[in-house]
């Protein structure tokens, strides 16, 4: 692959591309890219690393990783370390990269969810993975109902005085924890930078029970993960299954989701955005950014393609598309 030379236009847009994270000082792009499950060890490399190139030739400077994505677990910070040193080396301070650190990781007693011993473990692993000195985002990744709070939330603000996070994001927190959290970080003088959750025009439980409202009413940013439902609110299963797609691979977007009520909801959605001269991936992502308290959703793209069609959302007027019609059943429990 040829050298890189980041596009000279990529922050042309800035007035419109960014939003203020909650009340922090901090500016996010609309669209963020993830690292769940296409930078894994049977990715292509230089093809993650196009995904990675066009995403900051376009102002992208947000990426989302967590210590177990891959497959297998660390393959994806390793593979971001390695872009890092290849592309983005002079540009480590135009980047905001988020880790977490809380599901199953290596085995035994503190490879996973709470502890001091496993966030403090895993994020040392995460940086020289990454071969960065501290990240912007660490990341509770998902609550832990037997580990006391309070030894969570005091090593989250132990790891940002120690400098090997510049700030903290809760992921996956039921809403009274997360307020419990608000209250105790702030008293440390390290108040919540984002919450990260699943939020999709098929999952709006976050809307629902009022986490959005609180992120709002509290200065803290939002940031939406799996915005196009796995790759649902796209066009790709409108016909069928198709080989390669993440519903044939593997088990984290089961065949029995598509049912033939959900089948005739995406038709019907695609029909609206073709109508309006829009795919269902644009009309479905500029959805998620026209709802109140949403800064940011993260896009999983596998393909360059994919991601420039993600893209396209940012140029859609957020009016158009924000009273579709909603789906009424649940798709993810
Ligand atoms: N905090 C958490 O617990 C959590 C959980 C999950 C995800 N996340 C974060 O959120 C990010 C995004 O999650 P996700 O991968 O589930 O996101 P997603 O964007 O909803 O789904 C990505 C999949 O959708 C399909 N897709 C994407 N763009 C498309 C397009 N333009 N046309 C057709 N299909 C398209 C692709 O499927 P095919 O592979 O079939 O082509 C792609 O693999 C992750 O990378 C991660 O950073 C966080």
């Amino acid at each position: 692959m040829k050298n890189y030379k980041a596009s000279s236009s990529r922050y042309e847009t800035s007035d419109t591309l960014y939003r203020r994270c909650g009340e922090s000082g901090i500016l996010l792009p609309k669209v963020s890219l993830g690292f769940w499950q296409n930078f894994g060890e049977e990715a292509f490399y230089d093809n993650c690393r196009e995904i990675a190139r066009l995403a900051f030739d376009n102002g992208i400077t947000h990426f989302d990783l967590a210590n177990n994505y891959g497959p297998p677990p660390g393959f994806a910070e390793e593979m971001v370390g390695r872009m890092l040193k290849d592309d983005f080396h002079s540009h480590r301070d135009e980047l905001l990269i988020a880790t977490k650190a809380g599901y199953d990781m290596w085995g035994g007693p503190y490879g996973s969810w709470g502890s001091r011993k496993h966030l403090i473990a895993s994020l040392n692993q995460s940086l020289r993975r990454l071969g960065v000195e501290y990240v912007d985002i660490f990341y509770i990744h998902r609550y832990d109902p037997c580990t006391p709070l309070d030894e969570t939330l005091q090593t989250l603000v132990d790891i940002v005085r120690a400098g090997k996070a510049i700030y903290i994001g809760i992921s996956r927190w039921p809403l009274e924890a997360l307020k419990y959290a608000d209250v105790f970080l702030r008293k440390q003088g390290v108040p919540p930078l984002i919450f990260q959750g699943r939020f999709n025009m098929l999952d709006r439980a976050v809307q629902e029970e009022g986490i959005l409202d609180y992120c709002t009413e509290h200065g803290i940013g939002f940031i939406s993960f799996s915005a196009l439902a796995q790759g649902l609110l796209s066009s790709r299963y409108l016909n069928g299954i198709p080989a390669g797609s993440r519903m044939s691979r593997n088990g984290s977007l089961q065949a029995e989701k598509l049912t033939p009520e959900l089948l005739c909801y995406l038709r019907e959605l695609n029909g609206i955005a073709e109508k309006n001269g829009e795919s269902l991936v644009t009309a479905s992502l500029s959805w998620v950014l026209a709802q109140k308290g949403v800064t940011s959703l993260l896009v999983g793209a596998r393909t360059p393609e994919q991601f420039k069609e993600s893209l396209r959302c940012l140029n859609v007027s957020e009016e158009l598309f924000k009273a579709l019609p909603l789906y009424e059943y649940k798709v993810f429990p």
